[in-house]
């Protein structure tokens, strides 16, 4: 016996999915291209970063298994990344955080509106999410905000992509 989802619900849930996964597609590439170019502290963050997008596509998988779903895993497109710099790739990266906050703060409303209050309170944990990630690039994004020039770059990267960043950003 199983609790099925409502037709919004599964919609949502299969929408999100796909994010997570071009998120996770993008920021493996992010790190691929930042290696190449001997970012390696930024590699490595957005290795990480490639890692975590990979479980929030899973954290949904399973919820929908859960709920007595069949999951198709939706075909993925490349990403569309165009970056010059380091400082690039970070608002970049910003950018789809915040896009995708705002499709999590959608979708939160439309599950609500449908009754499915069980997918509303799984699909709440992701504002959290969202909320950590657009401040750990933001305060990057800070650092960055006013190097034009390489080498600076090099430098900031050094400091930018640290365990913690010292910077104090207001949210
Ligand atoms: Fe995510």
């Amino acid at each position: 016996m199983s609790y099925p989802l409502n037709k919004v619900s599964k919609q949502i849930l299969e929408d999100r999915l796909n994010d997570e996964l071009v998120a996770f597609y993008t920021y493996w590439y992010l790190s691929m291209c930042c290696q190449l170019s001997g970012y390696y502290k930024a590699s490595d963050y957005f290795e990480k970063e490639s890692h975590d997008e990979k479980c929030h596509a899973k954290m949904i998988t399973e919820y929908m298994l859960g709920r007595g779903e069949e999951t198709e895993l939706p075909k993925l497109d490349q990403p569309e990344v165009n970056f010059t710099d380091l400082k690039d790739a970070i608002n970049l990266a910003l950018k789809m955080e915040i896009d995708l906050a705002k499709r999590y703060e959608k979708s939160i409303k439309e599950s609500l509106e449908s009754g499915d209050i069980m997918t509303f309170n799984f699909l709440m944990r992701y504002l959290d999410i969202q909320k950590e990630s657009i401040k750990e690039l933001s305060e990057k994004q800070t650092i960055f905000a006013k190097l034009d020039e390489e080498e600076d770059q090099r430098e900031a990267e050094q400091f930018a992509f640290e365990d913690k960043p010292t910077v104090d950003v207001k949210s």
